[in-house]
This record gives structure tokens, sequence and C-alpha cells, in this order.
């Protein structure tokens, strides 16, 4: 059994973010599944949404995240996160990293992009790579930092808490164990401060913007440990995921339409002007919805971005990654519109926390995309989510540096080693495959864009039979990765149905055809789950 001073689970910005800062007053663990590198955060294009210019000012930009949230963001996590967020910005650039700049009469000075929703010009961007720079600048701080152990290729599997042990006292969290995918012995790790980080579930949707990584860990764990869960039904689908059958998940940033892109149909029409005033730049969930209906009317496989008015020069400069992708795959950006379809892209709701990352069981946190602070509400505005990430990691540790510590600590405890038990390995992959392939097309079809009292009731009973072959599998075979991911997928996918379930309104991402007309002041409240 090992121990630390605070273990984290994930390796994104708002881990290694908390990782860093914590380091300067205790020994951290990292536990990531894969590579340090693999995270939500190294795919992130657009980049981080910011006030840094005197043309904005924090009230535009909290004005603009309350419309996006429609109704349901708590303005108090709001003008947090935007009035801290310059401060962390700051900290990031000490490190090292360079956001793209421009020459202003002389002087050089942050170029900042636009993205839908947003009123003003405020995301600052390294060319549309920004997640991947921002990631590679924190992993290099992290692992210069003598406190710091980065555990990778070791997968999270359950939390130990006080009730699972059947202790007397008050639920706290205690630990964590965790799989070690190399050796594939499963590792007891104890800490009084455990931090989920461990982003989104976009692999819960046949077609998603994520890396294979994103599948709902924390939350399953969170949940299972009977931490409460909030406003899963909102999950953002990003309008301009690029259509190729050899490059699925490649998103095209919402920059491009910042820089003048506008969406089209078949025939080369606007068909998003006709929906928002502000057309292909509306926020996301208004543009998804543009997009599924046209699609569903016409009959197209995909809608088009078509951005040929830039030069081949701006756009090489602007979105080189974006550029090079597309012309690999036979699509010139700057001749051609590309194609498009929307896809799973950010869960906006996740372990209810408040503004420092605490969640309900005492001794866990949770911070960035698993995490639900109240910033996004029904619908996140493009690029706030780095900047949450960063300023709740700082809150989160400031919190805990200064926090009383635990009546029970994890140390005054001895916690039991896993048990295997009798099991033997999984004999028929094909298995898990085909659930997990089932999950991913049943959300797709029943839980997506649009929504019905119908569809996600068949997801439902579908759900739980698939659970239930799941648990089995569970507990009749030795655990792997992807049966692990599995458990997570299935438990997450059956959150977000039984939230979506429980709002009898439209709102934000949550479309629903029995209830169309948007916003029923009764349901103006988050979702609230908990196990029990
Ligand atoms: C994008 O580049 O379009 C993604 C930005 C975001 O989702 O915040």
């Amino acid at each position: 059994m090992r121990e630390f001073d605070f273990v984290v689970i994930g390796s994104g910005i708002a881990g290694l973010t908390f990782a860093i800062k914590a380091a300067r007053h205790g020994r951290v663990a990292i536990i990531t599944k894969r590579k340090g590198v693999d995270s939500n955060t190294a795919w992130a294009q657009g980049g981080v949404a910011c006030v840094t210019s005197g043309e904005d000012s924090f009230e535009l930009h909290i004005r603009d995240t309350l419309e996006a949230g429609a109704g349901l963001c708590d303005p108090a996590a709001v003008e947090t996160v935007v009035k801290e967020g310059p401060e962390r910005i700051r900290e990031l650039m000490e490190l090292g990293l360079h956001f793209d700049e421009r020459d202003v009469a002389g002087h050089r000075e942050l170029d900042l992009g636009r993205e839908g929703g947003h009123s003003k010009r405020r995301v600052l961007h390294v060319h549309d790579l920004t997640g991947f720079e921002i990631e590679t600048t924190l992993l290099r701080a992290a692992q210069q930092s003598p406190n710091i152990e980065l555990l990778e290729n070791h997968m999270a599997v359950d939390l130990i808490t006080a009730a699972k042990l059947g202790f007397a006292t008050e639920d706290h969290c205690l630990g964590v164990y965790v799989l070690d995918e190399i050796s594939g012995t499963v590792e007891t790790i104890r800490t009084d401060r455990l931090l989920l980080a461990t982003g989104g579930c976009g692999k819960v949707y046949l077609y998603t913007t994520n890396p294979a990584i994103a599948t709902g860990d924390g939350v399953a764990m969170a949940w299972r440990a009977g931490a409460v869960i909030a406003n899963m039904e909102f999950i953002q689908f990003h309008p301009t995921c690029l259509f190729h059958p050899q490059a699925t998940s490649f998103l095209i940033s919402e920059a491009v339409r910042g820089e003048g892109g506008i969406l089209r149909n078949g025939k080369g029409e606007d068909f998003v002007a006709r929906a928002h005033p502000r057309g292909s730049l509306a926020p996301r969930d208004v543009v998804a919805r543009a997009i599924d209906a046209e699609m569903k009317r016409s009959g197209a496989q995909c809608v088009y971005l078509d951005i040929t008015h830039q030069t081949p020069e701006f756009l090489q400069e602007r979105f080189p990654h974006i550029y090079e992708t597309c012309l690999r795959h036979g699509i010139d950006m700057a001749k051609e519109p590309i194609p498009v379809v929307p896809a799973a892209h950010y869960q906006c709701g996740g372990i209810k926390t408040n503004m420092d990352g605490a969640t309900s069981l005492p001794g866990l946190s949770a911070i960035g995309e698993v995490a639900c602070t109240g910033l996004h509400g029904a619908n996140r505005l493009a690029s706030n989510s780095l900047l949450e990430g960063l300023v709740i990691a700082h809150r989160a540790c400031e919190a805990l540096v200064h926090s009383q510590p635990p009546a029970h600590p994890a140390g005054s405890v001895s916690l039991p080693e896993w048990q295997s038990g009798d099991v033997q390995d999984v004999d028929e992959l094909v298995v898990i495959y085909h659930n997990w392939d089932e999950i991913r097309r049943l959300m797709w079809d029943y839980v997506g864009i649009v929504r019905t009292d119908k569809r996600l009731q068949r997801a439902s009973a579908r759900l739980r039979n698939l659970r239930r072959e799941i648990q089995e599998f569970y507990w009749n075979f030795r655990i792997t990765v992807d049966l692990l991911e599995l458990r997570n997928l299935a438990t997450v996918a059956a959150l977000i149905v039984d939230s979506a379930l429980s709002r009898k309104e439209s709102r934000g991402l949550h479309y629903t055809m029995n209830y169309p007309v948007m916003r029923d002041d009764v349901f103006r409240r988050d979702t609230l789950l908990s196990r029990g």
C-alpha cells in the first residue's frame, strides 16, 4: 500500500495545474490511464476564453456565459471564473506558454479569436493547437517537480470510502484502488485528499470529438462512491466534426466560424441564418440543432463549412493543424467547403462541487470537465472550460492546503488489499466490444441532439440489461482497462438517460420533442442524482 498527501486522477489541464501547485505542500501522485499527454485538453483546438483586451470587459464575458447557459448557470460561479481567469492565465504564461500575438500599430498584442456565443474577440490561442501546447507546458513543469510521481498506464478502479468498509463514521474517501495495466495487479493507494480530474465522457456516443480516454471514469466512480452528480442531461454536441471515413473524431474548431466560416447545405444555402440572428456563430446548441434538422430534412449525410473567402496563407498560418489534416484527406479548405457533422463534445454536468472543487463526499474533490461547478449551466460557452480548469484547480489547492485535517485520517486506518477472488481472464472479448458498440449506438440514436420520452425510455430499458450483464463480467473475470471502461460508460450512459428523463422541458442542450417549448420555470434547477 502506498500513501500520498494528494492523489490526482487524470492528467489534463485541471489535474496537472493542481498537481504543480500542490507539490509545493506535499507529495503528489498523478494517476493517468495512458500516457500523461493523453487527455481531452491535448485535443482542444480553439483556446481559452479570458478577458484580456481593453475592448472587452468582465461584464460582457459574464453576460455571454449566462446567456449560453440558458438560465441554469450559477451566477457566482460565472463571476468567480471570469474574474479570476486573467491571473491564472498570467501564471500559465510564466510557465512558458506563448499565446499567439499580432502587430497592432507597431506593438505586439495577444491575437484574440472569436467563437460562437461570444460578443467580443476574447479567445487566447496558439494557432489551432492550444490544448496541446498547454498540455505539454504543464506536463513538462509537473515532470520537473521532485514531489510529483506520474503513474502512467494506471487506471483507477474504484474509490475506497469509509461506508464501503463499513466504518461507523461519517462517510469519507480514504483512497483508491488502481490497476497497473502493465503488471495487471491492483494497488491500494491511501490519501486524505483525492482529486478526480478525469475529463468527460464523449465516448459514450458513437460520434465524438473526444479522444479514446473520455469514458466517464470519474463520474462513474464518484457515483458508485455515493457523491452527488448534477446535470448529466446537458451533453454538448459540437457542430463541426470532420465528416470523413478515415478521420472520425477530428474537430474543425469553432474558431473557423469565428474567422468568417459559414455553414451551408448541399445547395450552398446559409441555413443557420434562418435559426438565429448570429447565424453560424450562434450558441452551439442552436447551431447543432439547426444542422440536425437540415440533415434530417434533406436526407444528407453532412453539411459544409465554407471558409473559402480567406486566403490559403491566412488559413495555413491560423489553422495549420486543421489545414494539414483536411489536405491529407483530400480536402483543400481554401478552395472547397469542409464536410462536417455534429458530434458529442463536452459534458456540462458532472460531479457536483462547490467553487473549491469539494464534492458531497468529504475527502473527495473534482475539478475540470468531470465536475459541475455551475459555470456552464445548460450549455457551455465555447472555450470557457480550459479557463475553469485553471481557476478551480488553483482554488482547490488553496482550500485543501488550508483545510483542517480530517477527523479520521486515511493513515490511521488499515485499508484492505484488492481481492480478485477466483476469477479468470475474459474468455470472449467480442462480448465486451459488442456491448461497448451497442451503448454508443443506442446513445447516439436515442439520447442525441433531439430527444423524446419514448426514445429515452427505450434507452433506459436496454441499458438496464446491459449493466446487469457488465456487472456479471466485472465479478467473474479478471479486470482489464476495457472492462473497467465499459462498466464506467454504461453507468454514465444511464446517468445521462435518467437525468434527461427527469427534465420535462427543453433547455439549452437538452431538447425534447415532447416538451418543445423552451424553458419551463418549474425546471429552472439542477438535476441532482445520488445513489440511494
Ligand atoms: C473549438 O475549437 O471549437 C472547441 C472549443 C471548445 O469547445 O471550447
